[in-house]
């Protein structure tokens, strides 16, 4: 009898949990979605907010930067209250998957919309942006024929004048992390001792730092983030006008595969009581409006091919993104950090 009653006990757990007043869409169950991000973009609140308004679903945003949310969702466990995760790179996206921090989600709509390289093969994570990782030049100074690749950026005529963040950064680990994966470790080193022989002074600052630091003529090519050209562009502060002035892009190519991409995705929990709450709100994320949100409101390209893209980005020229499957970001993760230091760049 002991025996019979302690098999029943998780089923009677299982039957309370599914009880009629948990019951998505019942009035007495109080609808939310739990998200963790590490987007530190104004935009989001307009989507989350206007996601609300549509379903009655209210969004408790927990922000922090992402290896502290993984962390701590690997610390709470199956406590964990978070529902659905969201980070600004594939990279760690692919680590929350690998420490099997997120759960497999099988859904038609999310895999008509978004293309096969921006989500995970198992479903553990999708994209919902793309970034690319471009040049951003001295149109005063540079002829962009002479940035066609990656590569070029490591020829001698650059020598003291690429500007770029530490390697500590997760966008430039996720850069060398799709070079490994296509041409292996050892030209990934060349290129990044090359970059390291052509640097116009020691690593630092943000994306945007390298952008101003084009306008008062300390560098003259600078690798960021497609995003933060748009916003520069967008930018009305006179203290920018000269970086908004003289500053080109050019889309480099990786070994013939097109423009090293990123994307600013998300994944449900492994642990999420809300699940059904937050597939909805992935839903809503690459819908029509939410796409144009992130176009408009951030300066990202919308995984969606049928959502324009902004008008600052539009003006760079044409994207041809790399379609290696992103989840390669957080295989090589630890390879790049290492050959990050082997280089010099720190
Ligand atoms: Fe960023």
């Amino acid at each position: 009898m002991r025996n019979t009653l302690s098999l029943l006990a998780p089923f009677a757990m299982l039957a309370a949990c599914n009880s009629p007043q948990f019951h998505s869409g019942d009035p007495l169950r109080e609808q939310v979605v739990n998200v963790y991000s590490h987007r530190h973009y104004e935009s989001d609140q307009q989507i989350f907010d206007a996601f609300t308004k549509k379903t009655g679903i209210h969004v408790n945003l927990v922000m922090a930067d992402d290896d502290e949310i993984l962390t701590r969702m690997q610390q709470e466990g199956a406590n964990s209250p978070c529902d659905l995760l969201m980070t600004a790179d594939a990279g760690r996206l692919g680590l929350a998957k690998v420490r099997d921090l997120l759960q497999p989600i099988r859904d038609s709509l999310l895999e008509a919309v978004i293309p096969a390289h921006l989500r995970d093969p198992d479903g553990n994570w999708f994209g919902l942006t793309m970034r690319a990782r471009v040049f951003a030049y001295d149109k005063r100074t540079v002829d962009p024929s002479h940035l066609r690749t990656y590569a070029d950026l490591t020829k001698p005529e650059w020598k003291g004048q690429v500007l770029v963040r530490t390697s500590e950064h997760v966008y430039n680990q996720s850069l060398l992390a799709a070079m490994i994966a296509h041409e292996g470790p050892d030209s990934a080193l060349v290129w990044a001792s090359g970059i390291v022989a052509n640097l116009a002074r020691e690593p630092k600052g943000s994306d945007t730092d390298q952008l101003l630091a084009i306008g008062e003529g300390i560098g003259s090519v600078a690798i960021v983030n497609s995003y933060y050209i748009g916003k520069l562009m967008k930018n009305t502060d006179p203290a920018r006008d000269q970086a908004r002035a003289v500053i080109g892009v050019a889309f480099p190519d990786l070994d013939g595969h097109g423009t090293h991409v990123n994307i600013s995705g998300a994944g449900v929990a492994r642990y999420a009581k809300h699940k059904a709450e937050a597939i909805a709100l992935l839903e809503y994320l690459v819908s029509d409006s939410a796409q144009a949100l992130f176009a408009e409101g951030n300066e990202e390209y919308p995984v969606r091919a049928d959502v324009p893209i902004a008008r600052e980005l539009a003006a760079f020229g044409t994207l041809t993104p790399d379609t290696l499957n992103l989840q390669a970001l957080a295989t090589y993760n630890a390879e790049a950090v290492k050959l990050f230091d082997a280089s010099g760049w720190h």
